[in-house]
């Protein structure tokens, strides 16, 4: 029988939990198991040599089966106010199954209580404290890929719509963040009991937009729009009222520029992953074929 540490990513079929499966299984120290809603999604996983449990956090009864084993866990929950409910039940469950590490995918620990998933986040930090699990908090600030995709992207042609004004942003890319997620998971005892907030490059949408039109050879242009139109759109396309309520009221502080340090980098990840962070330029670079138009 083997003696490597089983881990368990969730949201492997996502941005953070794909590349974390990839640098995990990569690594090849452990045995990495990348947890997918249905067995049609494990297609994909098995072409690859990747092992596959079925967990749907909305499914209780296949949390028992999934976490069977388990030793430490990437816990990462979707866009809704339902990942308070799921948290919780996967805390819980991982408990029953004996995990020891449980490395949690948070958001911005910007020091403002009015936006409320932020909150929910560090509520949940505190629920996987309080259960005594070992377990390493990741905070990151905005993703990159929001602009770009894949999938829902705020670039449209060679215009980002954004929501912010002038708000300076810290950005990271979600491959870095999933780098970070896989080194804390390999190795729990270096990084227990720790707090990562993780943002890497501060800038506006409009120093966004010169970056890319710079790389990419070009014309990029950022618009900003009324955050109303942001929430009018998320709610028309069926996206969960209360998560983009909140993302509605980081819009308009934002936009006010009511959200202290939202700009604030950090200057950890070298000394956790031995690599430097990428910053918007290189981002840019390395999908100037995509970004062409
Ligand atoms: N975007 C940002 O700027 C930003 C900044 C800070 C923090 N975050 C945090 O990052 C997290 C999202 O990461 P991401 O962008 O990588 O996510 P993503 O690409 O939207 O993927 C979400 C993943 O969660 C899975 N999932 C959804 N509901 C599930 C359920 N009921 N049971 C099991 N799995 C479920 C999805 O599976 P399916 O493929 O089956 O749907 C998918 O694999 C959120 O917690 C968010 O708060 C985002």
């Amino acid at each position: 029988m083997s003696s490597q540490p089983v881990i368990l990513v969730l949201g492997a079929t996502g941005k953070v939990g794909g590349e974390t499966v990839r640098q995990l299984k990569s690594a090849g120290d452990n045995r990495v198991l990348a947890a997918v809603r249905s067995p049609e999604k494990a297609k994909h996983f098995h072409a690859q040599g990747i092992e596959t449990v079925v967990l749907d956090l909305d499914q209780p009864e296949t949390l028992k089966v999934g976490l069977e084993g388990v030793n430490r866990a990437l816990l990462l929950s979707g866009y809704s106010v339902d990942m308070m409910r799921q948290s919780k039940r996967f805390v819980d469950a991982a408990k029953q199954a004996g995990v020891q590490h449980i490395v949690h995918i948070g958001a911005s620990g910007a020091a403002t209580n009015e936006v409320a998933h932020w909150g929910w986040h560090q509520f949940v930090e505190a629920y996987i404290e309080q259960q005594g699990f070992s377990y390493t908090h990741l905070r990151p600030e905005a993703f990159m890929q929001n602009v770009t995709g894949p999938g829902y992207r705020w670039l449209e042609g060679n215009v980002i719509r954004h929501h912010v004004g002038n708000a300076r942003w810290s950005w990271i890319d979600c491959q870095d963040l999933a780098l970070v997620a896989a080194h804390t998971l390999q190795e729990p005892e270096k990084y227990a009991g720790q707090i990562i907030p993780l943002g890497y490059d501060a800038k506006t949408f409009n120093e966004v937009a010169e970056l890319l039109t710079e790389v990419v050879g070009q014309p990029f242009y950022a618009e900003a729009r009324p955050p109303e139109e942001f929430l009018e759109n998320a709610l028309a396309a069926g996206a969960d009222p209360a998560y983009m309520t909140c993302i509605y009221t980081q819009f308009k502080l934002n936009s006010s520029g009511a959200i202290p340090n939202a700009d604030a980098t950090f200057d950890n990840f070298e000394a956790i992953t031995g690599q430097k962070p990428i910053t918007w330029q290189e981002f840019a670079q390395q999908h100037k074929n995509e970004l062409a138009y």
